[in-house]
């Protein structure tokens, strides 16, 4: 059966391509099928952090039933599938977000988690990702605004008849993160399913088009990502020992060509 999860956020730029590409990766290293899909049409870049911002065939075009789903699915980072959307204006014009549902329905026999990067806000685009995903995901920065903004979608969500898993706390500071955790919980009712520190690695990854989760495997935020997608994948998480950490050294690039080959 197939998990499909959306990411969401109230407003842009908590980490909702981050967390889908870098959860999506995971989820494909742990063994599992996963698909990883850009629905942030308008404003697409899960393809572009990923170097397919070239690709012939797009969402962009599928979503316009130019296309059929099965000519936009690329290879990505650890065998995970990525449906990236178009970045011309044009192929957003054109392209129709009630499609969705249709092209998820062409997907589900496909994989075991399709992750869905929404847009931000609550426009028609981003409602849609919302009413179809099996649980929504909140990604949620460290601030009020940001909290607060998710709360809307949460509501948003259940009005569309969605359900709203919990919350992922990104960027989160060095200090009081379990107390933000905790005000998070109150205030959107949700569980707080994972914390992901600010890290530079994050940038540092996404600059070369790799995920951190391969670029710096044992990083801060790689670790948190890994053990979220652990939990979603329903398997134990092992901890990195103390001396087993490595910047991307030999150990980490051993490691990365057994788990490829189980993919
Ligand atoms: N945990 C993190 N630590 C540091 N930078 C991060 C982290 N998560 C995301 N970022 C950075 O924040 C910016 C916005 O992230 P992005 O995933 O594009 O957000 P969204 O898709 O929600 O708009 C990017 O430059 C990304 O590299
Ligand atoms: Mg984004």
């Amino acid at each position: 059966m197939v998990q499909v999860y959306t990411l969401a956020s109230g407003k842009g730029g908590t980490g909702k391509t981050t967390l889908t590409v870098n959860l999506g990766t995971s989820l494909a290293l742990l063994g599992k099928e996963t698909f990883i899909m850009d629905a942030d049409i308008g404003m697409a870049n899960l393809g572009l952090i990923l170097g397919l911002e070239d690709v012939p065939v797009t969402l962009h075009e599928v979503l316009a039933g130019k296309a059929n789903v099965k000519d936009a699915i690329y290879e990505g980072p650890g065998g995970v599938k990525v449906i990236p959307s178009g970045i011309s204006l044009q192929g957003f014009q054109q392209a129709d977000p009630e499609n969705l549902r249709d092209v998820m329905k062409d997907l589900v026999d496909r994989c075991e988690f399709l992750l869905i990067d929404a847009p931000a806000g609550i426009s028609r685009d981003g409602v849609i990702p919302l009413a179809i995903a099996d649980q929504v995901i909140l990604v949620v920065n460290p601030e009020l605004a940001s909290i607060v903004d998710s709360l809307k979608i949460k509501i948003l969500t259940e009005v569309v008849g969605g359900h709203v898993l919990g919350a992922i706390l990104n960027r989160a500071g060095p200090d009081r993160s379990d107390l933000i955790s905790q005000k998070m919980e109150r205030v959107l009712g949700v569980k707080v399913i994972g914390t992901i520190p600010e890290d530079p690695n994050v940038r540092r990854a996404a600059a070369s088009k790799t995920p951190v989760v391969i670029k710096f495997p044992e990083s801060g935020s790689s670790i948190a990502i890994k053990r979220i997608a652990a939990e979603l994948a329903g398997v134990a998480f092992k901890e990195p020992m103390k001396g087993e950490v490595t910047q991307d050294g030999f150990i980490d690039r051993f490691a990365r060509v057994l788990f490829r080959s189980k993919t």
